[in-house]
């Protein structure tokens, strides 16, 4: 039976296609898509999950906007990445699907008490709308089924040299979340930098023969461009699909148990996930860590969704 997930997002080119991912793949009931300030500002973030639905034809999840700044510190966006759009390359048309008029954390509050099952929280941004979820909200906590998130590494970090982008932009909310007790996978850029789009995955989506496949091609050679410049990749790591991945299928994301901190003191390394792989702390495990993946099956999967999308509009 599909799982019912929601969403929480900074759309982003790897944003975009967790999202169509989640859309696409039947083991996924997705019931919303909330939005968060992160790799651009929030109004941005917004339009481009708006944009992102129209053009992948998701008409019936509710897309709400949550939080427009971090807990504590200003907001720092990823323009350099994403550039100034958030989602820079394609040319996107006016996007027919609303803004729901709730605010993202109500959202998720009212569907995590009103669904019959709990549900499962999938946050590939800053988790500034989860902490506050779960800060003003603590009773939802037991609905949660699990949080399975982008962000963190065990290795070195992409914002910092040692803090990763996600939990860099608001890490007293990321430490929230860690020590909230919830039921928690990490998927940080250990593992998300397995997931490169290649020229044999372009060449899949292209070959998928519909303009959602050529639409992706297009952000994801904007994407290969950027990550060439700021990072020297010589393909894209798409890292957020890869938490939705999780969720699909447990098999294509191999974890292993381990307690995980955030560290918000460090004068040069605040925002870094401190992973105790080896247990030398002889801390409580808080989290799965994400540290194998199996790549020919994620973008099985992947280009799977985008087709199975690409078709439903066609037909
Ligand atoms: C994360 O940061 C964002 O730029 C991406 O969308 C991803 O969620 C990678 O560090
Ligand atoms: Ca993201």
């Amino acid at each position: 039976m599909a799982r019912p997930v929601i969403i929480d997002c900074d759309p982003g080119h790897d944003d975009a296609l967790a999202i169509m991912l989640a859309a696409g793949d039947p083991a996924v009931d997705l019931l919303a898509i909330t939005t968060v300030a992160g790799n651009q500002t929030l109004a941005k973030t917004t339009l481009n999950a708006r944009r992102v639905c129209t053009v992948a034809g998701i008409r019936d999840v509710p897309v709400a906007a949550g939080c427009d700044r971090p807990l504590i510190e200003p907001l720092r966006v990823a323009a350099e990445v994403h550039g100034e759009s958030g989602l820079d390359g394609p040319r996107f048309p006016e996007p027919t699907v609303p803004a729901a008029p709730e605010h993202a954390v109500e959202l998720m509050h009212r569907i995590l008490t009103e669904h019959p099952e709990p549900v499962t929280l999938v946050p590939t941004a800053p988790l500034t709308n989860i902490a506050l979820l779960l800060t003003r909200y603590p009773e939802v906590a037991p609905r949660i089924r699990e949080i399975v998130l982008m962000g963190g590494s065990t290795e070195r970090g992409n914002t910092t040299p040692a803090a990763e982008f996600n939990v860099h932009v608001d890490p007293e909310a990321a430490d929230v979340v860690f020590r909230s007790g919830v039921p928690l996978t990490m998927c940080g850029l250990n593992v998300t930098h397995q997931a490169l789009a290649t020229p044999e995955v372009l060449a899949r989506l292209e070959a998928l023969g519909t303009p959602l496949g050529s639409l992706c091609v297009e952000l994801l050679t904007f994407f290969t461009a950027r990550y060439r410049r700021v990072f020297g990749f010589a393909a894209p790591p798409v890292h957020d699909p890869v938490a939705v991945a999780r969720v699909i299928d447990p098999g294509i994301v191999h974890c292993v148990p381990a307690p995980v901190a955030v560290e918000l003191h460090g004068t040069q390394t605040r925002g870094a996930t401190v992973v105790d792989l080896h247990g030398v702390l002889g801390r409580p495990v808080n989290a799965q860590v994400a540290v194998t993946l199996e790549t020919e099956l994620f973008w099985d999967r992947l280009i799977a969704a985008v087709d199975t999308l690409g078709r439903r509009l066609r037909d």
